[in-house]
């Protein structure tokens, strides 16, 4: 079943930064970028490993521990040593609240 989950309040999610919420066992990074949101699952498919503490250049994010990358739009691994993509999940806004759909 598909499942718009509330992330925060558009309000209290300012430009430029991360939130992390975590639905039935799986961790989500929400991303505001520039006012642009993107969803990612927070798990490298490297080694499994969180990606939230992973620094961000442009729309990609860098996982800390080997430095593999993944686009933020797309889930798409651009650097390995990961190859595989990761998830990503749509996000909305909707009534003032930033929300990511969950399958
Ligand atoms: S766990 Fe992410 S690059 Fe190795």
């Amino acid at each position: 079943m598909t499942t718009w989950i509330n992330v925060a309040k558009l309000e209290e999610f300012p430009a430029d930064t991360r939130r992390i919420i975590n639905v039935d066992g799986q961790a989500i990074i929400i991303f505001n970028l520039a006012g642009h949101f993107y969803a990612i699952e927070d798990r490298c498919s490297h080694d499994d490993s969180p990606l939230h503490e992973g620094e961000l250049e442009g729309d990609e994010i860098i996982c800390p521990w080997h430095g593999a990358r993944f686009c933020l739009k797309t889930g798409e691994v651009t650097e390995p040593p990961a190859y595989e993509d990761i998830q990503t999940f749509p996000v909305r806004i909707e009534n003032g609240l930033v929300q990511v759909k969950i399958d």
